[in-house]
């Protein structure tokens, strides 16, 4: 596999113009947005509201009534921002920031009732103020990004001081035999669930291919200290196949 360079981005397992790569992965995204929740639940077999959750916890919205605002990038169809909501208490906000007006458009009907802010725009340049909110997470969004460290100086832009970054993103399975298990499941079942549901086996194997093109937990700590973030720590959950990263804007 050739090695990325300045002008190149990964587009799965294929180099293409780091220019191109915004606009392939909004097709990915335009195909699949009213069947990604569905899909979502057939090809984690559900696991994903187990891992969705953890993040959530590491969160921790306050309960009571102290104000509290999350922003959500890459945020999709909103289902970060609404279990935060849920988990809050009554003066948390959530503003859910995407560039795929077809997942924005299935979110702003799903979290009809929630106090979400939906909003287009870009993670490598968000539409948000400085310092303005108190925890920023993205979730299973990082690795579309063709310049994930603008994307990560930009959250850390916006955080307050004292201000939480979490990323749940799928990482490197490190049990020896799920490993394998986790290969064939991706590489086969996949695209072929995302051909029978969604109708596009290409955006599905995308999707698996991107995951492994994805920086090494270690390598991605690095990048977010590089960005200006402290006490990063990340976990590896289920068996390595995601990884919660944490740090903080001090
Ligand atoms: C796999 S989905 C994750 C959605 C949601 N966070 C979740 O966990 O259900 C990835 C999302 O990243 C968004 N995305 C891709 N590139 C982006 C960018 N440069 N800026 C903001 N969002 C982006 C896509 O439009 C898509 O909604």
């Amino acid at each position: 596999m050739p090695e990325p360079s300045e002008n190149a981005a990964s587009f799965g397992f294929r180099q293409v113009p780091l220019a191109e790569k915004q606009a392939l992965v909004d097709r990915v995204f335009e195909s699949v947005a009213t069947r990604y929740d569905l899909m979502n639940d057939l090809m984690s077999g559900g696991l994903h509201r187990v891992w969705k959750n953890i993040l959530v916890s590491a969160v921790n919205p306050p309960r009571n009534e102290c104000p509290f605002a999350l922003l959500d990038v890459a945020g999709g169809t909103g289902d970060i921002a609404m279990r935060v909501l849920d988990a809050g208490g009554p003066a948390t906000s959530a503003t859910v920031v995407d560039i795929n007006p077809e997942m924005l458009r299935v979110g702003r009907e799903r979290a009809r009732g929630y106090d979400i802010a939906f909003a287009a725009g870009n993670a490598e340049a968000l539409p948000c103020p400085d310092r303005a909110f108190d925890a920023a997470t993205v979730a299973f969004g990082i690795r579309n990004v063709p310049r994930i460290e603008r994307a990560l100086a930009e959250a850390f832009r916006c955080l307050k001081i004292g201000g939480h970054f979490l990323c749940l993103e799928f990482s490197a399975v490190d049990v020896p035999g799920l490993d394998r298990l986790y290969d064939a499941y991706s590489f086969s079942a996949i695209p072929a669930i995302g051909a029978a549901v969604a109708g596009d086996a290409d955006a599905y194997q995308y999707l698996v291919e991107s995951i492994r093109r994805f920086p090494r937990p270690a390598a991605f700590a690095d990048m977010m200290r590089a960005a200006g973030f402290r006490r990063v720590t990340w976990r590896p959950v289920s068996g390595g196949i995601v990884a919660l990263h944490s740090g903080w804007r001090l």
